[in-house]
């Protein structure tokens, strides 16, 4: 599987990329914007935090396919193997054909839904990113959107992944990775929570007290 962060605090990717097995970093213009710095500062940065290695994902803002196209032509000029996010729209699609026959790698995002996360796939994206938690908050299923993406992706456009985003909790990026999505992209609070539970600190602190009220020191 891959995992990556959906951040753009370059100081904490740095820090989790000692923890977590990255396979890189998400973002999206709502993501770059909290940072208040520009992408042309932030992806080098994002790339240096990843030791070099691992992949980066920024998005297009263009509505229209052909500006699309050239968004994504200076993105790559920042990060030459860039992996291009692109909202499946109908002038989306139009992008992710036009790019796929370019070579340059994309990732169809904002997904709502099954039909279109497979139509992203067969235009040709690499990645396919359905959002989990804004489905359920619609009052849909995000899990079972992202199971029936893997089901038909598996058999109609097997060149292509499940990214699943848009997370809020743990159990939920569980649940998705169960279903056999084979890639998601978490926030920064969700990764810290997998690791960082009250009940761990709890058994280590009465690790450390008993072993002290035996021995009176740490150590062997
Ligand atoms: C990824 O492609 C999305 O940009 C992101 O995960 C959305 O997450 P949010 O719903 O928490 O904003």
């Amino acid at each position: 599987m891959e995992l990556y962060l959906d951040t753009s605090d370059v100081v904490a990717v740095r820090r989790l990329a000692e923890i977590f097995p990255l396979a890189g970093v998400t973002t999206n213009p709502s993501i770059i914007a909290s940072g208040k710095r520009p992408l042309k500062v932030v992806l080098p940065e994002l790339q240096q935090a990843l030791g070099g290695k691992g992949r980066l994902f920024a998005q297009v803002m263009a509505r229209d396919a052909e500006q699309m196209v050239e968004e994504a032509r200076k993105l790559r000029a920042i990060i030459p193997d860039l992996v291009v996010k692109v909202p499946v729209t109908a002038q989306g699609l139009a992008a992710i054909k036009l790019l796929k026959q370019q070579g340059i790698p994309t990732l169809g995002t904002a997904v709502y839904g099954a039909a279109q996360g497979l139509l992203a796939a067969l235009a040709g994206a690499e990645y396919i990113a359905p959002y989990v938690n804004r489905i359920d908050a619609q009052g849909g299923n995000g899990i079972q959107t992202v199971k029936e993406l893997q089901q038909l992706l598996t058999l109609h456009a097997p060149e292509t992944k499940v990214l699943a985003a848009s997370f809020k909790t743990p159990r939920q990026a569980l649940d998705c990775l169960l279903t056999g999505c084979e890639s998601i992209t978490l926030p920064l609070d969700v990764a810290e929570q997998m690791i960082a539970t009250p009940a761990v600190s709890a058994a280590v602190e009465k690790f450390e007290q008993d072993w002290l009220a035996a021995f009176g020191a740490p150590g062997f």
